[in-house]
């Protein structure tokens, strides 16, 4: 077994102090289970998949975006508290939660989640669950882009399924696309730090579409 300190943000703004053991080759997601399950942490948090696949779980680890349920406690000095906190750019509900209302409302003014004719269902029948490629919508890009403290920014994972929609628009508009990426609050205002490509735990590579939809804009100006 190996003993872990967590120090953890929490609502009110001050961090609360956690030791707990887990065995040998735990992620850091099993740390805070273990927090969790101490009645006396009140601890509020997300998660559902522990496999990198819900993308509910980001956070920011000793001030890095990461998913904690691939990210092995062995990266980190055990010696020393490991700080948990919140995704920034997102309003926090509780602890450890942050209020996603945003980030979706971001994805639906670009157009998703596409919904294929064929995928269509008859009235009552649930829609499966549609994302833009691999994107999870776990918002670790969200969060690590410089650009977001501009509250009307797009924000890395809207531009990259703008420019997923423009290649394959599948009945989407694409001037209306066009007109919403062509702005100040669109690609123009990429401040090309290229720390969404780096956070990104699913190859997505935001940076890389908003350099080809601003060169896409150029050649058709
Ligand atoms: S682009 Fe990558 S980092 Fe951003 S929401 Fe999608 S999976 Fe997460
Ligand atoms: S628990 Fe689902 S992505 Fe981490």
């Amino acid at each position: 077994m190996i003993t872990v300190t967590l120090r953890i943000r929490r609502t009110a703004g001050n961090y609360t102090l956690h030791t707990v053991s887990v065995p040998e080759g735990s992620y850091v997601i099993d740390a805070i289970e273990r927090v969790f399950a101490q009645p006396d942490s009140r601890l509020v948090w997300r998660h559902a998949c522990h496999h990198a696949s819900c993308g509910s779980c980001g956070l920011r680890i000793n001030g890095r975006e990461c998913l904690p349920c691939i990210t092995p406690l062995s990266e980190y000095d055990l010696s020393r508290p490991i700080t948990l906190e919140p995704l920034d750019h997102f309003p926090q509900i509780a602890d450890l939660v942050v209020d996603f209302s945003p980030f979706y409302e971001r994805m639906q003014a670009i157009g998703m989640p596409l919904i294929r004719e064929d995928e269509t269902r008859p009235e009552g029948v649930p829609m499966p669950l549609l994302r833009f490629e691999n994107c999870i919508e776990c918002g670790l890009c969200v969060s690590a882009c410089p650009a977001m403290r501009n509250g009307r920014f797009l924000g890395p994972a809207a531009l990259a399924a703008a420019e997923r929609l423009l290649e394959e628009p599948r009945g989407a508009d694409r001037d209306r696309v066009r007109a919403l990426v062509d702005t100040q609050d669109g690609v123009w205002g990429c401040r090309s730090s290229y720390q969404c490509t780096a956070v990104c735990p699913m190859g997505v590579d935001p940076a890389g579409s908003i350099i080809r939809l601003r060169a896409r804009l150029l050649q058709q100006a």
